[in-house]
């Protein structure tokens, strides 16, 4: 199988502000494939992973969230099947903000907490290049946050306001590796 490696900062491509799909093509088809390998093969669990991550400065994030539950055995969190987003935009945030712990693929065994919007509304193309709305709210709008983050070259740890909440573990496949 093809190994497909996600790149970890400082690496440039990560800074970038990557290209919007103009166009989905085979190209666009292999990059999100390639997405997938990424996402199975990282030895950290990931959540999420945008294109730049693989080296691929265009504007797509794929997303993988499993079924969580609280100690009663209440869904906290519904599962979400891998899914490509085209394009993504935030087009609306809450003014209610939360902090919580992020990790990042690319900045590995690294966690520190983020405040940002506790939810979000996302416009995007699906891989059939169909427009797709969604309101997110908990973990997804954290993921979102994040990975269209990516696209704009901006990385969780530029976001840290207190940095005594970073700290260095090896991961738990619990944390949000997004
Ligand atoms: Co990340």
């Amino acid at each position: 199988m093809k190994a497909v490696k996600i790149l970890t900062e400082p690496n440039p491509i990560l800074r970038k502000k990557a290209k919007e799909v103009e166009k989905i093509d085979e190209n666009i088809t292999k990059v999100i494939e390639d997405m997938t390998l990424a996402l199975e093969q990282s030895e950290i669990e990931g959540l999420a992973v945008a294109a730049p991550q693989i080296g691929e400065s265009v504007r797509i994030i794929l997303v993988r969230v499993r079924e969580q539950r609280d100690k009663e055995g209440k869904v906290i969190q519904k599962a979400i099947p891998l899914t490509a987003y085209i394009n993504p935009q935030i087009t609306k945030f809450s003014k209610e903000k939360i902090s919580l712990e992020e990790g990042c693929l690319s900045c590995p065994y690294l966690y520190g907490k983020v405040e940002r919007p506790k939810k979000v509304h996302l416009e995007s193309i699906n891989i059939q290049g169909k427009k797709v709305k969604i309101n997110a709210s908990g973990l997804l709008a954290r993921i979102f946050q994040h990975e269209v983050d990516h696209l704009d070259g901006i990385l969780f740890i530029d976001l840290i306001t207190d940095k005594k909440t970073i700290r260095k573990a090896k991961p738990k496949n619990e944390e949000p590796n997004i």
